[in-house]
């Protein structure tokens, strides 16, 4: 239910933020970097919105304008009603950040003194502090462990205290910049889990990710964002139908080069390829609207590697990503 003035819990329209970045010790130039150059989108209440996008496409600096963290250069934006260059503090009474990393956490003293430090910061009456604190730390599953110092907490539990911090003020809407970044794949599934109950609870969430698996299975819609701008903005079956037409042949192998790779990239059948490495194996993925068609082509190319195994799939979210940021 809405509790502000807008329908939407999110408006942001044409946001732009330009660095000015010094460089040179003796001669001194200023030069200009376009964070974001034009991001526009809206949330609902309620929803669980999702941008992704490669290193460095502006997902951070546009939390950070959504948050009052950084004066935008231009552009406007509503959050939950208020306007980020008026109602600065009614915006930051009502919303919680959790940003990536390890920062933000005073290891030294335990998780309560860090949830009463920042409940004091953030206005939180004495009078339901301790309580909320409570019941976050036992929401978290940190209760048992409240009175230990964090140093000796283990990354999954930083990363469930930041997760308390960020809702200490009981925000109606959070901010989570990649919330499972560097997480071991168990932790990382249970912060998912956390990310669903709190929009169980009502709550509205914007979250940033590089995981197209993440983005598929909790968001309801996603902007993905390259160079600054917003190239897509839908739900993930909606972004999925951009590689409708499309087959993924992956290839799994050993020997190939960069040169093959990049051989796959001239053909013109070819509409992205993506590769990795773990251990003694590559896999190689190649998007085509050829399907198995491509397969002598693929066997020609790579007639000097070892391939061990070759699949036709259909294709996912991180593929649909891809094409869209790719190029
Ligand atoms: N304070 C700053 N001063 C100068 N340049 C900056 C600053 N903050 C960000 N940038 C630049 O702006 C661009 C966008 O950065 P941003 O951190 O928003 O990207 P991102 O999408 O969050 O990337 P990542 O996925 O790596 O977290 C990058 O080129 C970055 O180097
Ligand atoms: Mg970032």
């Amino acid at each position: 239910m809405p509790k502000s003035s807008s329908d939407k819990a999110i408006i942001a329209e044409h946001l732009c933020k330009v660095f000015n970045v010094t460089k040179g010790v003796f001669r001194r130039t200023k030069t200009p970097i376009v964070a974001v150059k034009d991001v526009s989108f809206e949330v609902d209440y309620g929803e669980l919105f999702g941008v992704v996008g490669p290193n460095g496409a502006g997902k951070t600096t546009t939390i950070k304008m959504l948050t009052t963290m950084l004066i935008p250069t231009s552009g406007q934006a509503k959050v939950l009603g208020y306007d980020i260059y008026k109602d600065v503090q009614k915006i930051r009474e009502r919303i919680g950040i959790v940003l990536g990393g390890e920062r933000g956490l005073y290891t030294r003293v335990n998780a309560i003194d860090n949830l009463r430090y920042f409940a004091d910061l953030y206005g939180v009456p004495v009078s339901v502090r301790d309580k909320r604190i409570e019941d976050l730390l036992k929401f978290m599953g940190l209760w048992e462990r409240a009175k230990d110092r964090v140093e000796t907490y283990s990354k999954g539990m930083k990363q469930r205290l930041h997760l308390a911090r960020g809702l200490i003020n009981d925000p109606e809407l959070i901010f989570l910049d990649e919330p499972t970044v560097g997480l071991d794949p168990e932790i990382a599934k249970e912060t998912r889990e956390m990310v669903k109950e709190l929009t169980k609870m009502g709550k509205t969430i914007l979250l940033t990710t590089h995981y197209m698996f993440e983005a598929d299975v909790l968001c309801r819609r996603v902007a993905v964002i390259r160079n600054g701008e917003v190239v897509a903005l839908d739900t993930p079956a909606g972004l999925k139908k951009y590689v409708r037409d499309t087959s993924i042949v992956e290839i799994e192998g050993f020997g190939i080069t960069e040169k093959e790779v990049n051989r796959f990239k001239q053909l013109k059948e070819v509409l992205a390829v993506s590769w990795d490495q773990s251990g003694n194996k590559q896999v190689l993925k190649i998007q085509t609207p050829m399907g198995s068609e491509i397969i002598s082509q693929v066997q020609d190319i790579l007639k000097n590697s070892r391939i061990y195994n070759i699949k036709i799939k259909e294709p996912t979210l991180e593929d649909a990503y891809l094409r869209l940021v790719e190029g």
